[in-house]
């Protein structure tokens, strides 16, 4: 069984790359990442010298090296993306070529030269927009993605779509909420805040920090994946998430990470205005999921203190990517809002632990 994996080099796709390789001992994998500002090779360091496992440095957008990757594959499963939506309000024409043609790029090999080959496209639940509670769409609700980036998912979701009913591709969709957990960029909201944490730097809460979001541990996002992998069935969509009870804003993640770090609510800081179209509320119906099994294993609290952990002792991780083009999106997009960056120091010393 060959398995090729985009976006390996992910924070996502690591996790999968890792989870795959582990269970299943019969799997070939080859992972194709272009390694952008997002991907780093570090994070599967420990497959290296594996035998069942090789690492191609490429781009999706290209049919040939895609042709060459996908000839001989048994199954595909496409992470490869641009996945940052204050990214996108800033240069959505990355995100078009990226998430929309790259997808098409792959599509269009695998009819060619693979046609019986399992395509599993990686969806998010940003696809279905700013939904009002108590609602929870099931996969046949009305897409209205309110960010490029979004728009650029949803693009992608119906190309899979239409290559699974004019050309029979075995091709299906997760849809799955934020994730959050070892290998993150921190440049999203709870790796960012926890790694600011640790620095005593700003903790840039937007639009006063209401907004909810259905946090799901990454190695639970990646065991559905799995299971829809050999389980699910062609042409279908399934969400998945964690359906927290009670819901959670930003402002109450926020708290929690400044509690497993031992930090000052003092370095809170309020800002306005940085994600133009901030959609309040995600959340999706898992329903269809979990009648196949599934169900999340990892809390809210426990996932937030293992990846506070992991952030804690991983400082060769985030340390050097903290600067050079992170550096310079950071100070782009939150410069004038955070002004110098560095907040007041903390009265108490850091006490996250692996408890
Ligand atoms: P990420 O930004 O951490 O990783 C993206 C990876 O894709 C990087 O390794 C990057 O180098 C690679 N890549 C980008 N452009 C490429 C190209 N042209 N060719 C080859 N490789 C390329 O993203 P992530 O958070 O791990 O998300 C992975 C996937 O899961 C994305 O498709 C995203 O839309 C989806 N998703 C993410 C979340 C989340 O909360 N992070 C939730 C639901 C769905
Ligand atoms: O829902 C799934 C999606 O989750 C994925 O498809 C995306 O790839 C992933 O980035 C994530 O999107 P969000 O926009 O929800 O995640 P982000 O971490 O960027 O923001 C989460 C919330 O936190 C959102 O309401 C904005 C807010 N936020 C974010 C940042 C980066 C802040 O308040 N401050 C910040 O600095």
């Amino acid at each position: 069984m060959r398995i090729l994996v985009t976006g390996g080099c992910g924070f996502i796709g690591s996790n999968f790359v890792r989870l795959l390789h582990q269970e299943r001992p019969d799997a070939e994998i080859i992972n194709l990442d272009l390694l952008t500002y997002a991907g780093n090779p570090a994070n599967l360091v420990d497959l290296e010298g594996s035998a069942r496992y090789r690492f191609v440095r490429g781009d999706i957008r290209n049919p040939e090296q895609v042709d060459a990757l996908v000839e001989g594959s048994d199954a595909l499963v496409h992470f490869a993306a641009e996945s940052h939506v204050d990214r996108s309000t800033k240069r959505p024409g990355e995100f078009i070529e990226t998430n929309v043609y790259g997808t098409y790029v792959l599509l269009d090999a695998v009819r060619r030269l693979a046609p019986r080959a399992r395509f599993l496209q990686v969806g998010t639940d940003e696809v279905y927009g700013d939904v009002e509670f108590p609602s929870f769409p099931d996969e046949n609700a009305v897409l209205l993605p309110s960010s490029p980036y979004s728009a650029s998912k949803a693009g992608a979701d119906l190309q899979v779509l239409a290559a699974h009913r004019t050309f029979g591709l075995d091709a299906l969709i997760s849809r799955c909420t934020n994730n959050y957990g070892p290998y993150q960029y921190p440049e999203k909201l709870i790796p960012l805040f926890i790694v600011n944490a640790l620095e005593n730097e700003a903790l840039p809460l937007y639009d006063g920090g209401t907004q909810v979001r259905d946090w799901l541990f990454v190695e639970d996002h990646c065991r559905a994946l799995l299971l829809l992998l050999e389980r699910g069935s062609a042409g279908e969509i399934y969400n998945v998430g964690a359906n927290q009870d009670p819901e959670v804003s930003n402002r109450e993640i926020t708290r929690l990470i400044l509690e497993l770090t031992g930090r000052p609510e003092s370095l809170i800081r309020p800002v306005e205005g940085l994600r133009p179209g901030h959609d309040q509320r995600y959340a999706v119906g898992t329903q269809k999921l979990r009648a196949l099994g599934w169900s999340p294993e990892c809390d809210l609290v426990e996932g937030l203190r293992r990846t506070v952990a992991w952030y804690v002792e991983r400082r060769d991780w985030w340390e050097p990517i903290r600067s050079g083009e992170y550096r310079a999106f950071y100070e782009q997009h939150y410069g004038q809002a955070l002004g110098s960056g560095k907040a007041a120091a903390p009265k108490r010393a850091a006490k996250a632990s692996n408890s």
